[in-house]
């Protein structure tokens, strides 16, 4: 007898699949996320092997990189798009995706057939858009949600660029689950990547993250693409930030950053201008010289210290780490002698970029240290440097670029770890341990007994 169709379970958080359901993912100890999905048929018998080829023998033609005519975007990527390449573009709901995309299809379409497959705005909202944003009037455009249908007309046309947007839209019929659970998703990705590489076409695929994971995050699909970029940036501030969250073509770690206007995404090609200024006197204000792939930017740096009845007191990072402000605030406490103990601490980084990198360690330090004693940081300085955990500064990688990125703002002096090598334009103050920083870095003496 032929067992019935049985179900998996899957988790549309973490891809983790099941046969039966738990209240709680074991792969990633969310609540209520796993959902059911028919299992697929199994798999026809009597498949030949088939001959193995040695990697010499393996010719490859070099193809040249597609350049989007979006400079940021082109950064991100590792230096324009990879022919027949899948890259997901992930980013909150109205966070500018479909601008984003549909600006780089304008620049391509001059040079390029450029198809944008739109399942979820109509043929008249993107040409609204379109007329905005301007250049797009050769931008082909299939409004289509049927996967099958997609896929067909990508191979009869072949264009050399197509949008998806949203992979979420895409409902293949025979699956039979709702568009946007976690079968059809990962179903329209691996029929869109065996697509996109027999017929070289490269596919931006939009998908959506939603904070309470109630569709399928693109977060199953991560492993299938070649880029993951993420479009972040606070819907209600114009900034927003592009970056690698994987890609087999370049590095991981480069930021674009955007500016929303009504005429689209303009890029901001000088960042640390905009996010690297702060006020001259201001308590609690450090600037740090970061390093975001291969480019430093400068950030500034606020901090809040309030004296709380809490036990355990607050510490509340945005666009940094909370386990590294901790450490960061321990380190202050302990090897600088600040009273952090019974104070909550506030960090927040300009601009809501994030920063991973640990060489802003110092920054955040001598922040929180100003915010703490009630003392500017030294007027026209920044700061670079990751903190020891004994105490000690470490140095940080590509400390001349550093130096430069300060100089050309128009720093007066740059604080970093000893060994920091002396930079032509500006003073530079070298500290072995947090202690020295803070107390080079403030603009005061140090209370009596230090
Ligand atoms: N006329 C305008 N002037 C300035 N900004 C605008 C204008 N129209 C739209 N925007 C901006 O564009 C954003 C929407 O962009 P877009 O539709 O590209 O986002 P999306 O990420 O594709 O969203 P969705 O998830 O809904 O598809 C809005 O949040 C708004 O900030
Ligand atoms: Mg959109």
């Amino acid at each position: 007898m032929a067992k019935p169709a049985a179900s998996i379970f899957s988790c549309p958080e973490c891809g983790y699949s099941s046969g039966r359901w738990f209240g709680r993912c074991p792969g990633c100890g969310e609540f209520g996320t796993l959902v059911e999905e028919t299992k697929p048929g199994p798999r026809s018998a009597g498949v030949a092997a088939r001959p193995l080829l040695r990697l010499v023998d393996v010719e490859v033609e070099e193809a040249e990189r597609i350049p989007t005519g979006v400079p940021e975007l082109d950064r991100v990527l590792g230096g324009g798009l990879v022919p027949a390449s899948l890259v997901l573009v992930g980013g909150e709901p109205g966070v500018g995706k479909s601008t984003l995309l549909l600006s780089a299809l304008a620049a391509i379409s001059n040079e390029r057939r450029a198809l944008l497959v739109t399942g979820e705005e109509s043929v008249a909202q993107v040409k609204l858009r379109a007329a905005r944003l301007g250049g797009a009037e050769r931008v082909e455009i299939l409004a289509e949600t049927e996967l099958e249908t997609v896929c067909a007309t990508l191979e009869r046309e072949r264009p050399e660029v197509c949008v998806i947007d949203s992979v979420q839209t895409l409902y293949a019929a025979e699956l039979g689950s709702a568009p946007g659970s976690v079968a059809q998703v990962r179903e329209a990705a691996a029929r869109l990547l065996r697509v996109a590489k027999e017929n070289r076409v490269a596919v931006f695929l939009v998908g959506h993250v939603t904070k309470d994971g109630s569709v399928a995050g693109p977060r199953v699909l991560e492993h299938l693409v070649d880029c993951v970029l993420q479009f972040e940036g606070d819907r209600y501030r114009a900034h927003r930030i592009l970056r690698a969250a994987k890609n087999r073509f370049g590095s991981t770690n480069e930021l674009g950053v955007f500016e929303m206007t009504g005429a689209g995404l303009v890029g901001v090609p000088d960042p640390s201008e905009l996010f690297g200024r702060s006020e001259a006197g201001e308590i609690g204000a450090a600037v740090a010289c970061a390093l975001e792939g291969t480019r430093p930017i400068m950030l500034e740096i606020q901090a809040l210290v309030a004296p709380t009845d809490l036990a355990m007191p607050r510490r509340v990072a945005t666009g940094v780490d909370p386990k590294r402000l901790a450490m960061i605030v321990a380190v202050l406490a302990r090897h600088a002698d600040l009273p952090l103990g019974t104070a909550d601490v506030f960090v927040n980084v300009a601009g809501g970029v994030r920063i991973d990198e640990p060489g802003a360690d110092l920054a955040i330090a001598l922040a929180i240290a100003s915010a703490s004693r009630g003392v500017p940081v030294k007027d026209g300085l920044a700061a670079f440097g990751e903190l020891g955990l004994t105490g000690r500064l470490r140095g940080a990688t590509q400390a001349e670029r550093r130096v430069e990125e300060c100089a050309k703002l128009g720093f007066a002096t740059v604080l970093g770890p000893a060994g920091t090598p002396p930079p032509a334009k500006l003073a530079l103050a070298e500290a072995e341990t947090v202690r020295e920083a803070v107390r080079i870095g403030l603009d005061a003496p140090q209370p009596e007994g230090e």
